[in-house]
């Protein structure tokens, strides 16, 4: 089994099946009492996001690529663990598990994952580092010794790495990714049309609509969202164009291309050779905003492609690294 523990979302890869399980990475925790105890995990629990009393807390354990509550990580872990196993109650003893981990997480976070793994029916537990479960899923030539880069954009934070030969040659992670995005497009809204939306209707505008440059002919679509009047407090829509969104989202993508700027600059020559040839793959959930390609393209120079399938590249990729013993070399003990 092979799980990308994701900032925004879980995947579980089996030998044989492929992909069988892709939640969002969110916990609803209920407190009564002073107990907290665990309502819902995953796809129930992001449907309660924004729509919670106040004794229900939706938490995204792993929200800004490091885990920020430990506990709650491991519930979900041992969640999905049982989820896939068809919610087998006894004691499941399954020989190998490689997780894939954000590269912000320390010793302590990963010694954690690692067993809570373990208490979930795991004898060995391998770790792999976040870009490489990328490149390996979006079949970069990882193991040859030729430089490529890969630029995963995830919820949390992006991770730009330089890899060559099983190893990461450089690499560097920007706290800036799709929650960052859908914030700007939320804090745009508010502060230009007094309008306040929540989390989840900002993701949404950005999936639908959302844009990485100006449109072409500098106005693109025009969409309608709902909200509340920050003025008088009752909900109202409005209308709004995609050459605004691009304009909300010029930070964070701003951010994303001087995150790859300075790993490129921190390249050994004969990797940054190979780049040119290779050019820089992206995978992650963000890899599919409108133009993103075309915006590190402009930026670099370099050929920029999205890879295949980007929301599945490091669960794919994690799967891989356990199934083949060509990658052996990258996986870690915790
Ligand atoms: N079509 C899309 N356009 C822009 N962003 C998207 C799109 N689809 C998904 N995303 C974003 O991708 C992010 C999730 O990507 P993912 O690679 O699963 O992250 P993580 O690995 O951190 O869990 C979310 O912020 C989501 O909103
Ligand atoms: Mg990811």
């Amino acid at each position: 089994m092979a799980i990308d523990l994701g900032t925004a979302n879980t995947l579980v890869y089996v030998r044989g099946r492929g992909i069988v399980l892709n939640e969002p990475s969110v916990v609803a925790i209920e407190t009564i009492a002073g107990v907290r105890k665990v309502r819902a995990v995953g796809d129930d629990a992001k449907l309660m996001m924004g729509k919670t009393p106040d004794s229900i807390e939706a938490i995204r354990p792993m929200r800004d690529g490091v885990i920020a509550d430990i506990d709650v990580a491991e519930q979900m872990i041992k969640h999905f663990i049982q989820k896939v196993h068809g919610g087998k109650r006894r004691a499941w003893r399954f020989p190998e598990i490689v997780i894939c981990v954000p590269s912000g997480s320390t010793k302590v976070e990963r010694r954690a994952i690692r067993d809570a793994a373990s208490n979930a029916g795991a004898s060995q537990v391998w770790l792999i580092e976040e870009p490489m479960a990328a490149a390996i899923g979006a079949e970069m030539p990882v193991t040859e010794p030729i430089g490529s880069m890969v630029v995963d954009i995830g919820g949390g934070t992006t991770e730009v790495a330089v890899l060559s030969l099983r190893g990461l040659a450089y690499t560097t992670s920007v706290r800036v990714g799709g929650d960052k995005m859908d914030e700007a497009i939320a804090s745009y809204v508010r502060r230009n049309h007094n309008l306040l939306i929540g989390e989840s209707t900002a993701e949404r505008i950005k999936k639908e609509v959302g844009i990485a440059k100006m449109p072409a002919d500098g106005k693109g679509e025009t969409i309608h969202i709902k909200g509340r009047d920050l003025v008088n407090g009752v909900p109202k829509e409005i209308a709004i164009t995609q050459s605004q969104i691009a304009e909300a989202l010029s930070e964070p993508v701003a951010a994303i291309v001087e995150g790859v700027r300075i790993a490129l600059e921190n390249t050994a020559p004969e990797l940054a050779a190979d780049i040119v040839d290779q050019g820089i793959v992206l995978t992650g959930g963000g890899a599919l905003l409108k133009g993103i390609d075309e915006v590190l393209r402009d930026a670099t120079g370099l050929p920029v492609s999205v890879a295949d399938d980007p929301l599945s590249c490091v669960a794919l990729g994690t799967g891989r690294a356990l199934e083949d013993p060509m990658f052996r070399g990258v996986l870690q003990t915790a």
